[in-house]
Parts: structure tokens; C-alpha cells; sequence
């Protein structure tokens, strides 16, 4: 059945993990953690093609107002983030964007507000595994626009900023554990952070960041928030919509940015290639 070596797994040309080979996804994906979340994206397109369904990976590609498409769910957490990262870039991907829920740990985020992330503190320990803490896990200036520019078109309500992404859920995000154990280092990070103007806690951006950066591709983040940590509000899915409307706008928006990028010889976008 297999085929392929032990440091680079391949089984008859699909990624191991996904099980996804080349030429099935777009360049352009977007990633959900939630497997049942990359479902609902999927039946958003004008039309999808389930390519696998692999653990916690399932994956579509399609046509999103004409533009080619893919989601591929993560999993909770940044390890089997960077294996989808890392087979989704042997695929072909080279723009990621993450599309997920969060809390908010500043007062004036209502629950339902979106959340794009503009860089993320590396709270989780898959990160470095590939590089020291000290290098940034920076959003692409590109994809941080395209959301915005998404956010203003669709008129939602949204807030751009630093998130936190974390390996813990409970502890890690300043939530007692079981039998209420709660050490003081773990009750102080959500204020620590709130103070230093970050915006939110989820558990995947910072490892799509920090790989993106490392290896030359464009990755993003917006969130729907779920849970509001001042009021201690917890309201499940809402908000998520307006987050996966964003995020395939976003892509629309890329791939048109692309294209006048590619007609004008340029590496880079910027605001008057559109005049
Ligand atoms: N996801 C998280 O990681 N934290 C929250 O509070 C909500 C969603």
C-alpha cells in the first residue's frame, strides 16, 4: 500500500496526514480547526468537491465566486496545525487563512465580533520546535488587508490586533481546571496579556504564522468571538458566519489583487496598483 520515505511520508502520492496530493487544493485555503466547520465552509461556495476526510483533516476544494478555493480543518492546536501547514505547502498552498473562534479578553469586544489578527504571542511549544521565541509570528501585511477590506464590505463588526495562541484551553487561557487547580501563573496570563493590548486567546494562529513567515507563504487569522473573558459571556457560534463570509471574501480579494500584481510586474500589493 505505502510508498514514500520515513522523513517525507507520502501513500501513492497523497500527503500522509491529509491525504491530500498536488493539484487537488488552491493556492489559497482557508483553515478552520473544526472539521464539521470546514463542512459548513465548503457549502458556502457556489460549488465543492470533498477531496478527504483524514482524522481530524477533512478538506474541500471549489469555486467561490469563481475563484478555485480549498478548506482543510486543523484540528485543536498547534501541532496538527503544522502538519496541515507543512503538507498543504508540499501540495502547492501558499496562502493561508485561518477561520476560527476565540475569546476576547478586552472589555469593548462584544460577543459575535470578528477578531484579524495582526501578529500572534507564541504561547504554544510547537512554534519552537521551529525557531527561537524571539522571531515574529507577523500576519501577512496582504491577508490582514484583504480582511479588513472583506469586514468593511460585508459591514460587520471587527477589530484588528495581536492574539494569543495558546497549547491549553483551561490553564492556559486562565480558566481553572478540574478540582479548581489554578496556579498563579495561570491566573495572571489573561490580565498579563490584556494589558499588553492583546486582543484574544484561540489555540492555532501563531503556528499558521510562524510557518507562513518561515517559509515564504501569506497567512491570517479571523475569528469569530465566542466567549467575552471580562463578562465571562459564552455564546457557541456566533458570529462564526460572518467570519466565514470574511474569510472567503478575503480570498476573492487576494486572487484579484494577485492577478493586477502579476499584470503590473510587482512582488508586492499595494493601495494604488488599484487606481
Ligand atoms: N477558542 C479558544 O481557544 N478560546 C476561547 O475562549 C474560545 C475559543
Amino acid at each position: 500500500m505505502g510508498s514514500g520515505k520515513a522523513d517525507s511520508p507520502v501513500i501513492e502520492g497523497k500527503m500522509y496526514h491529509i491525504m491530500v496530493g498536488p493539484g487537488e487544493v488552491s493556492s489559497y485555503v482557508l483553515l478552520p480547526g473544526d472539521p464539521a466547520r470546514a463542512d459548513k465552509i465548503a457549502k458556502t461556495w457556489d460549488e465543492s468537491w470533498l477531496i478527504a476526510r483524514h482524522r481530524e483533516y477533512t478538506t474541500y476544494s471549489g469555486k467561490y465566486k469563481g475563484n478555485f478555493i480549498s478548506v482543510t480543518s486543523t484540528g485543536i492546536g498547534a501541532p496538527s496545525t503544522a502538519i496541515a501547514v507543512e503538507e498543504l505547502l508540499r501540495v502547492g498552498a501558499h496562502t493561508f487563512i485561518r477561520v476560527g473562534t476565540t475569546g476576547a479578553i478586552q472589555p469593548y469586544i462584544e460577543t459575535g465580533d470578528l477578531i484579524i489578527t495582526s501578529a500572534s504571542v507564541r504561547l504554544e511549544g510547537t512554534s519552537k520546535q521551529y525557531v527561537i521565541p524571539e522571531y515574529p509570528a507577523s500576519a501577512s501585511p496582504e491577508v490582514v488587508m484583504a480582511l479588513i477590506e472583506a469586514a468593511e464590505s460585508l459591514g460587520v463588526r471587527y477589530w484588528v490586533g495581536i492574539t494569543a495562541s495558546t497549547d491549553s484551553f483551561y490553564l492556559g487561557q486562565s480558566r481553572p481546571g478540574f478540582k479548581n487547580y489554578f496556579p498563579s501563573f495561570a491566573r495572571n496570563i489573561l490580565d498579563d496579556m490584556r494589558m499588553a493590548n492583546v486582543l484574544n486567546f484561540e489555540m492555532e494562529s501563531s503556528t499558521i504564522l510562524t510557518l507562513s513567515n518561515i517559509y515564504g507563504a501569506r497567512g491570517g487569522a479571523v475569528c469569530a468571538a465566542i466567549a467575552q473573558r471580562q463578562s465571562n459571556e459564552f455564546s457557541p457560534g456566533k458570529g462564526i458566519e460572518d467570519a466565514i463570509a470574511v474569510a472567503n471574501e478575503a480570498v476573492r480579494i487576494l486572487h484579484e489583487w494577485d492577478e493586477i500584481k502579476r499584470r503590473e510586474g510587482k512582488k508586492f500589493f499595494f493601495p494604488s496598483l488599484l487606481r
